[in-house]
């Protein structure tokens, strides 16, 4: 048995997955974001620990036989955070999340102070990316500044409180900016160029090596076995690709969670900074990936719900499955966007309203912006050289059928929904805990889930949502100019 752990940023997952792959049991625990001003993200750590002390806490009173035969431990977690630390290891302030766009001006500062920045982080500096946080924080708060001793990402934290070692693994540390992407290692200069020190980066180690072992007090809690080993594990994204056993150049997923991502498994570090590609570590050895994220997707409908008073349920509900393109465009930049603009400024906009326009057209239109977003991702991994035949579909987004179908004909690619798949990070945490202990082979553990039902692109509403696309990216240039 195995335990695979998500911090997601809506929720803390906790799986148990047995050696035929099954997951046996799984909880949830809900978490919540602090915004103290627009575009700011945060949240205390403390939050994630209290999540994870409950998820495992019902795991162990309804699964306790299953927790007791678990052989290792996977973690995987929303990437970028700033997890700021002192000597002592007590943290200093909330953690400054993957969608606060609060470190736009320190962005250009990291650029000039860092002009191998592109070529050995292999991305462009983003306010999400950690580095750009760090020159924030020494900026606006100096005190917490001069006090922080080591940054952890969301993951890496939750590790130092399980074992008590400060360890991180290659697809998380990769979006720091502070790694050497090609070389797999922290770069000195990289981390000088945010006033920062080797000595306050954790180890490295990749996703599926051991890292760590679970305190005894924390086993004995949970009735498992002293010195269970942790794996290194994997960011949210890697998680769910080693979920997906997307592990091969060329295999693609969308995943419509918090973010919108998609992504390419590459066999080489492939940089396209000049399209906001996202070039990272794999969470397995000698492998890569590009990605292109849109900050908001599940995040926008959840917004669009809250502002209709509406459970998403509904609103999918009343909405149907859509048979053309909906005449309302809708931009998703609430926090602003990544790719390809890296715009941290912008936020989102309805057009196109009249007087009979109702809530389910605005549905439509929150559901159809997302994908169009996603397409901008997909002309991004195209420019860089990365075509794509088909991809999966992961994430709270993807039980949406009509939103599954709309991405399909939006990006021209056929669409598998897959089983399991709300399980995404934390199933693939839980594999590279296997991985890390029982010497099999990647290839053999790393396997397709089934897959549930495939969405091929329609050609009418292929050519219907070309049509429209061009429309909705006249938005983002008008947008710009008047709300500058
Ligand atoms: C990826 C990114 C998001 C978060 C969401 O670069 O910022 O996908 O990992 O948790």
């Amino acid at each position: 048995m195995y335990l695979g752990l998500d911090f997601g940023t809506s929720a803390v997952k906790a799986v148990l997955v047995d050696d035929a792959q099954t997951v046996r049991a799984a909880t949830s625990v809900p978490l919540s974001v602090s915004r103290p001003h627009a575009g700011q993200s945060e949240q205390d750590p403390e939050a994630w620990w209290q999540a994870l002390l409950t998820a495992l806490d019902t795991l162990h009173a309804g699964h306790g036989d299953g927790l007791a035969a678990v052989r290792a431990i996977g973690l995987s977690g929303q990437m970028h955070g700033a997890v700021l630390l002192d000597a002592g290891g007590a943290v200093l302030r909330p953690a400054i999340l993957w969608n606060d766009v609060r470190a736009t001006a320190e962005c250009r500062e990291l650029e000039t102070a860092a002009p191998d920045l592109h070529r050995v982080a292999g991305n462009l500096a983003m306010p999400g990316f950690t580095a750009p946080k760090l020159l924030w924080v020494r900026r606006h708060e100096p005190e917490i500044f001069a006090r922080t001793r080591h940054v952890l990402l969301p993951k890496a934290w939750v590790r130092y409180r399980l074992t008590g070692e400060m360890i991180e693994e290659m697809s998380d540390a990769s979006g720091t900016l502070w790694l050497d992407v090609g070389t797999r290692q922290w770069s000195e200069a990289l981390l000088a160029a945010t006033g920062l020190r080797p000595e306050a980066m954790p180890r490295l180690v990749e996703g599926s090596q051991p890292a760590g072992t679970l305190r005894p007090e924390l086993a004995a809690r949970w009735g498992m076995r002293p010195g269970v080993v942790l794996a290194g594990g994997a960011g949210d994204n890697a998680a769910g690709a080693v979920g997906l056993g997307a592990i091969h150049a060329g295999d693609a997923f969308v995943s419509l969670g918090t973010s919108g991502v998609l992504w390419a498994t590459t066999d080489r570090f492939a940089p396209y900074p000049q399209a906001a590609v996202h070039a990272f570590c794999h969470a397995l050895p000698g492998l890569w990936h590009q990605m292109g994220v849109t900050l908001s997707a599940a995040a926008s409908l959840a917004w669009w719900s809250r502002v209709a008073g509406c459970d998403e349920a509904t609103l999918l509900g009343e909405l149907g499955m859509p048979g053309r393109p909906g005449d309302v465009l809708f931009l998703p930049y609430l926090s602003g966007e990544r790719t390809p603009h890296n715009d941290g400024a912008i936020r989102g906009a309805f057009a196109g309203l009249n007087h009979d326009t109702g809530r389910a057209a605005l549905t439509q239109a929150v559901l159809e912006g997302v994908a169009f977003s996603l397409c901008d991702c997909l002309d991004s991994l195209a420019a860089s050289g990365t075509r794509l035949a088909s991809a999966d579909v992961i994430g709270g987004g993807s039980r949406s059928r009509a939103w599954t179908s709309i991405l399909a004909s939006t990006l021209g690619l056929p669409l598998n929904r897959v089983a399991e798949s709300e399980h995404g990070g934390a199933f693939g945490a839980a594999r590279l805990a296997r991985l890390a202990v029982s010497g099999e082979s990647a290839g053999d553990v790393c396997t397709p889930p089934p897959r549930l039902e495939t969405f091929a692109p329609e050609p009418a509403l292929v050519a219907a949502y070309a049509e429209r696309r061009a429309r909705w990216r006249a938005l983002y240039p008008a947008l710009k100019s008047a709300m500058a």
